[in-house]
């Protein structure tokens, strides 16, 4: 049988009974792989790999490494929360790597989408693989790939063209060679979601909006500057702090931040107040291919322009896109 195509019989895990069926099922099956060797994960904080970790945790405890790294292009205290939750609540064995210099640097003056993603693609396989390789005894290396990768992957290898490189993150070089353990590759999301709820991941980062590998360099447009991306993350952060006091956060698909780069004149305490617009970015979909816009309450529209125009440095206006999926992406790069 091939081990990468879901069973036509097998049950949508759709219960904690179920879940918790699946996580004994693979607990047994992680241990049979890997017996005491050592496995390595790149924590990123997203749904898929914090439920690998957790379920990863539960099986072989020590023997998993996981590698985060922050690439200075996390959300607001998203960094901080990945360590809190897996180093100081659920005792990983967690290696933080602080690489913003790194990355930023590269991506200075470079403005071109496709190469943004790329370098930052590039550089996060840099790091990952520097501490991969200061590790010893490490045999094998985890994966939250979920059965729409492998689908993903099946098309790829049919020839379909895509429209932007999502897969940041491609092979590790060749004096690596590990052995995967991949324990979602035959679940939906939603399985997966509910699998991390059966494992005691807090409800946020088990529902947490999907978040691009190369996370705000792509919304900071163009060549990234420091200052513009810290006015995108105050921004986004107040953003996202409306959506859930307001009850929008689980109503909306993906929400965000774009700050392009582009100032208009503006007044602030009675002087010429030159800043960039915030751009507010709010759809639903169900598969990503094509999305809708959520009509956001215009009192909490009001409530997040004064707030980021009062609150974030260099911003002056705030702007609503519209725009549908197609004829715009979801992102704008
Ligand atoms: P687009 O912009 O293509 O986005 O309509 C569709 C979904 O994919 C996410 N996205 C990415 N995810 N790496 C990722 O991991 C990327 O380079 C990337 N670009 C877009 C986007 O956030 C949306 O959910």
């Amino acid at each position: 049988m091939d081990n990468n195509r879901r069973p036509e019989n097998m049950a949508r895990i759709n219960t904690k009974e179920l879940a918790d069926a699946f996580i004994e099922e693979q607990i047994a099956a992680v241990k049979a792989q890997v017996g005491d060797k050592k496995v390595l994960l790149a924590l990123s904080g997203g749904v898929d790999s914090s439920v690998v970790a957790a379920l990863l945790i539960k099986a072989i405890g020590k023997q998993l490494i996981c590698v985060h790294v922050n690439h200075g292009l996390m959300r607001k205290d998203e960094s901080e929360n990945v360590v809190k939750i897996f180093k100081d609540e659920l005792d990983a064995n967690l290696i933080y790597i602080d690489a913003t210099e790194r990355f930023l640097s590269l991506l200075e003056n470079v403005s071109d989408p496709e190469s943004k993603r790329k370098i930052i693609g590039a550089e996060f396989i840099n790091v990952f693989a520097d501490e991969a390789r200061k590790l010893e005894g490490v045999s094998f290396l985890a994966q939250g790939t979920i059965y729409p990768d492998i689908l993903e992957s099946i098309k790829a290898a049919e020839g379909k063209k895509a429209v932007k490189s999502h897969h940041n993150v491609g092979g590790l070089p060749a004096d690596l060679k590990f052995e995967l353990v991949e324990p979602l590759k035959l679940l939906f999301k939603d399985e997966v979601r509910v699998v991390g709820e059966a494992l005691g991941l807090p409800h946020a980062m088990v529902y947490r909006q999907p978040f691009p590998g190369p996370g705000l360099g792509v919304r900071c447009l163009g060549a990234i500057t420091r200052d513009r991306l810290e006015a995108l993350r105050e921004a986004d952060a107040i953003l996202r702090d409306e959506f859930d006091k307001n009850g929008l956060a689980e109503k909306v698909w993906q929400y965000f931040v774009v700050v392009p780069d582009i100032k208009s004149v503006g007044v602030k305490d009675d002087s010429r107040y030159e800043g960039w617009p915030a751009i507010i970015r709010a759809v639903n979909t169900v598969d990503a291919m094509t999305a809708t816009i959520e009509e956001i309450p215009y009192p909490v529209l009001h409530k997040i322009t004064a707030r980021i125009t009062a609150e974030v440095e260099g911003v002056n206006r705030v702007l609503l896109d519209l725009t549908p999926k197609p004829c715009g992406t979801i992102e704008w790069e």
